[in-house]
């Protein structure tokens, strides 16, 4: 059948607050411009993230029912644990109250001021808490993410040559761990191919580096595995996961992703010794190594999430939605990374506005025309978030302006998303008459989140 329907059926419904126009100019002033200050109930379709945005099913409801809260050895914590072993093969399965608490646990405990730690691009949060510890994030993704146009499928991969000649040139003892991130979520939600983390895994083990992956979309990595790479073409999905970690020495989780969950993490590793600094500093900030900041109903919704997100078919709709919406926008020759990734579409701003500059941030200028013309909330990937002020005062911009259109779990219909179409159909019209964009107060951090902005005549 041709026809994309949604592998389950609605037993719960929050409503949506439908605004105008009219409406919309106001609350957009009153936000500065900026969507991070915008109130969720007065959104009408929300793309701004898919991290713990997603629908839980009817199975992770009971769940939480049955959570168990002991402080100590809850039962939800062995099936949490059970779980993540038997998907993963992973040795000691740490919970995290989310990834970026993984994240922080793992550099601290096996980087040093001065490392490096080379992937194929860092997270944000990720890059973020390598500087905390004084240590250096190295970006290594193949050529082919540089290129929109491209239609290679794994263009989430490292550059395998880049990576050893780092190895060689830093030596192997100033880098304490290589990580992969599956799907590239820095890089237009892009996957990895088996052959890229197989061959990541032998040049790691040459040098004697751990490799870890940030594991956040590991089931939609599997399933471009499934499609596009011919070994895998007749292999289950479950199959295809087992393998991808069991290349890896550990990985970090956000179970806000594809474990369908509102909250939570975890970090996995083989290295038992390792695993016990871990869970020390976790005692420290987290919580006791059976709960690690998350509650005992938490752990469930984790487990029976990650259950759910390796089946085919929530799996098949998951991803052909995604690429609804990338066919039906490229069919507008609205530019958009290609091909579509797996949870979310990225634009090309700075193609589509092309008459804004980009110290105007015609990135921001989209995301705010969306809001205004449909009430879509989308986040803006360009110089606002990755651009600043030097120490002398002058401004660096980023290389791309983009606009991400990010796609909670099992929240949105098809027709939501035909939604979404006919707003870009409709924006498309007027492209020339949206104007730049000034800031007026920023922060000196992740300016992105507060930043206000005064639209320009
Ligand atoms: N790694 C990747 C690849 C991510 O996309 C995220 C979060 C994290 C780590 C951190 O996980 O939020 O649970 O602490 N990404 C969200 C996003 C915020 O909107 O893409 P967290």
């Amino acid at each position: 059948m041709k026809t994309i329907i949604e592998p389950f059926r609605i037993k719960s419904v929050e409503p949506i607050k439908m605004n105008t126009f009219k409406d919309r100019v106001k609350i957009l002033n009153n936000a500065y411009n900026n969507l991070f200050l915008i109130n969720a109930k007065d959104v009408i379709i929300d793309l701004l993230t898919d991290s713990g945005t997603g629908a839980m099913s009817s199975q992770q409801w009971a769940g939480i029912m049955l959570g168990d809260e002991s402080y100590a050895g809850s039962k939800s914590f062995t099936f949490f644990e059970k779980t993540i072993k038997s998907l993963t093969g992973f040795k000691n399965i740490i919970p995290t109250h989310q990834g970026r608490a993984a994240e922080r646990i793992l550099f601290s405990t096996i980087a040093s001021e001065g490392d490096f730690i080379p992937s194929n691009n860092h997270f944000d949060t990720t890059r973020a808490n390598i500087m905390n510890i004084n240590a250096i994030p190295v970006d290594l993704v193949c050529d082919e993410s540089y290129d929109f146009e491209s239609n290679f499928h794994f263009k989430g991969n490292i550059n395998i040559e880049k990576l050893e000649e780092f190895i060689k040139d830093k030596g192997a003892d100033k880098i304490p761990v290589i990580m992969l991130t599956v799907t590239n979520n820095t890089g237009g939600g892009q996957a990895v191919s088996m052959e890229n983390i197989k061959q990541t895994s032998i040049v790691a083990r040459k040098y004697g580096i751990p490799f870890y992956l940030d594991a956040c979309r590991f089931s939609e990595n599997a399933y471009f595995i499934k499609k596009y790479e011919s070994e895998f073409f007749d292999k289950k999905i479950i199959e295809i996961v087992k393998e991808m970690f069991s290349y890896a020495d550990g990985c970090t989780m956000s179970a806000k992703k594809d474990a369908i969950a509102n909250i939570g993490g975890f970090l996995c590793t083989n290295d038992n010794s390792l695993a016990k600094k871990k869970k020390d500093l976790l005692i420290l900030t987290e919580g006791f190594p059976t709960y690690g900041g998350l509650s005992g109903r938490d752990l469930e919704a984790i487990a029976y999430g990650l259950i759910e997100v390796v089946e085919e078919d929530y799996l098949e709709y998951r991803i052909k939605s995604t690429q609804y919406l990338g066919k039906k926008l490229n069919e507008l020759n609205i530019p958009i990374i290609n091909p579509p990734g797996g949870h979310a579409i990225y634009v090309d701003a700075k193609s589509l506005l092309n008459h804004i500059p980009v110290h105007e941030f015609p990135g921001q200028a989209l995301a705010c025309e969306l809001y205004l013309q449909g009430g879509i909330r989308t986040s803006e990937i360009g110089s606002l978030m990755f651009g600043g002020k030097n120490q002398d005062g002058s401004n660096f911009y980023s290389n791309h302006e983009l606009v991400r259109l990010a796609i909670p779990r099992r929240t949105y219909t098809q027709s939501h998303i035909d939604y979404v179409i006919e707003v870009f159909s409709k924006i498309k019209d007027n492209i020339h008459n949206i104007k730049g964009l000034k800031i007026f107060y920023e922060s000196d951090t992740l300016r992105h989140f507060t930043a206000k902005l005064e639209r320009l005549k």
